[in-house]
């Protein structure tokens, strides 16, 4: 008895301090900075054929700065990082990359969704890849 009930805390013990690692405040995201160069070849390759600036083939917005991905998400209280996180998922709807678009490779998954799951925090300005939005000097590496 009581080392079944000391099986069953400690299983609830682990799934609560691993739920508190991904867990993020997305307010306390800096909205200034640049994209780790990982992220962004993910984004040029997969993403950038419609969410460019400007959109294309109909996406509603460009995901090409980290600022952009920064940004409210519509009327929600999420940025749109939160609301790609979404929409990559295998479940995700709408469903990204769109329509017949190629697919995320399991490993751009992992990249975008361990980024996502820092909180999407960016590499200092001129560090990273950006290519528009910040007023800063345009980088591209
Ligand atoms: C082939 C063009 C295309 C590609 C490639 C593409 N998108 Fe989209 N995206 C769209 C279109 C079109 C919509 C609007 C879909 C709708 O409202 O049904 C959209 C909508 C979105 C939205 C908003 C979803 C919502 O709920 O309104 C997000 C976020 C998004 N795309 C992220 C991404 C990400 C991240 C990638 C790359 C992994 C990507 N998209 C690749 C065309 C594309």
């Amino acid at each position: 008895m009581g080392i079944l009930l000391f099986a069953v805390t400690s299983c609830s013990a682990s799934s609560a301090s691993s739920e508190g690692a991904v867990s993020c405040d997305p307010t306390a995201t800096p909205t200034t900075g640049d994209l780790p160069d990982d992220v962004n070849a993910v984004l040029v390759d997969k993403c950038q054929g419609c969410h460019s600036g400007p959109p294309q083939h109909h996406a509603p917005f460009p995901l090409v700065s980290f600022e952009d991905t920064q940004e409210q998400f519509g009327l929600t209280s999420k940025r749109k990082w939160q609301r790609m996180s979404e929409v990559i998922a295998p479940d995700g709807l709408p469903h990204m990359p769109y329509g017949t678009a190629p697919p995320l490779t399991s490993d751009e998954m992992t990249t975008l969704q361990s980024w996502f799951g820092k909180c999407a925090m960016p590499v200092p300005e001129g560090m990273g890849h950006d290519l528009l939005d910040d007023g800063g000097v345009e980088q591209v590496r």
